[in-house]
């Protein structure tokens, strides 16, 4: 690896697919299994030996957010804050780790992405320069950033598009190398006003510096009513590694 991995958790947004659950809390705040949504976000990153760990959340609750994960000590790493002062997006929230960060090489989890599979496979498959991203096939792609394919590569990602090209779905685990806030400050705000981490994406696959990996073990988000009864069920299936 290049540098020293940080770990980015983006739990920001305002979760009106979840309201009235959210109106007074943040998404990431929620139970899933028996612990809050984003301490599963944590533990990925720390059983991957990540140590420094920021977390980007809205105005709104960032408050609840300190009371709940304090300094780190608890988890045995150190936590940076930062606010995302509107939704302007995940692109728009990763820029806001260029600080953070430095020179060194970023795992970003989106905080309502819950999966199985332990992050150590796939720091192997990234030396700390370029892009990395994790592919999972789905039976709904409409609803992600869909990767298309030529066998090994990605050729390009469509965000949420109406026809996917394929079913595989880029998930919301991503690696990038300090270029990537170059790449962020070229981006300009997509269809729906967000700057889109599609377009990061892309960015990378253009230059020829996107590789993949493909996710073998369960994954989902937890960011509406059905796709949140879908992580309960699951983890009482088969609980995270
Ligand atoms: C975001 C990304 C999308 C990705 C998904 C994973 O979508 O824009 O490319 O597939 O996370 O959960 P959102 O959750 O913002 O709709």
């Amino acid at each position: 690896m290049k540098g020293t991995l940080k770990g980015i958790i983006l739990a920001g947004g305002t979760a009106s697919r979840l309201m009235p659950l959210t109106k007074v809390t943040n998404k990431h705040l929620l139970p899933v299994g028996r612990i809050p949504m984003i301490y599963h976000s944590i533990n990925k990153l720390r059983d991957a030996g990540i140590e420094e760990i920021l977390i980007v959340t809205g105005v709104n609750h960032m408050g609840d957010v300190v009371s709940l994960l304090g300094s780190g000590k608890d988890f045995n790493c150190k936590f940076t804050y930062k606010v995302q002062d509107e939704a302007g997006g995940i692109a728009q929230a990763l820029a806001l780790a260029e600080n953070f960060a430095g020179s060194d090489p970023v795992a970003v989890i989106l905080g309502d992405n819950i999966f199985e599979d332990p992050m150590s496979g796939y720091l192997q498959d990234f030396d700390g320069s370029g892009a990395h991203i994790i592919l999972k096939e789905v039976h709904d792609p409409q609803r992600f950033g869909v990767a298309e394919t030529d066998g090994r590569n990605v050729i390009n990602i469509e965000e949420k598009p109406q026809s996917p090209k394929s079913r595989l779905a880029v998930t919301g685990i991503y690696f990038y190398d300090a270029d990537v806030y170059n790449v962020i400050r070229t981006l300009k705000p997509s269809a729906r006003g967000e700057f889109e981490i599609s377009d990061v994406n892309n960015h990378y696959i253009q230059a020829g510096k996107m590789s993949c990996s493909y996710m073998n073990g369960w994954w989902s988000d937890a960011g509406t009513f059905e796709s949140l009864a879908r992580v309960q069920q699951l983890i009482e299936e088969a609980p995270p590694k």
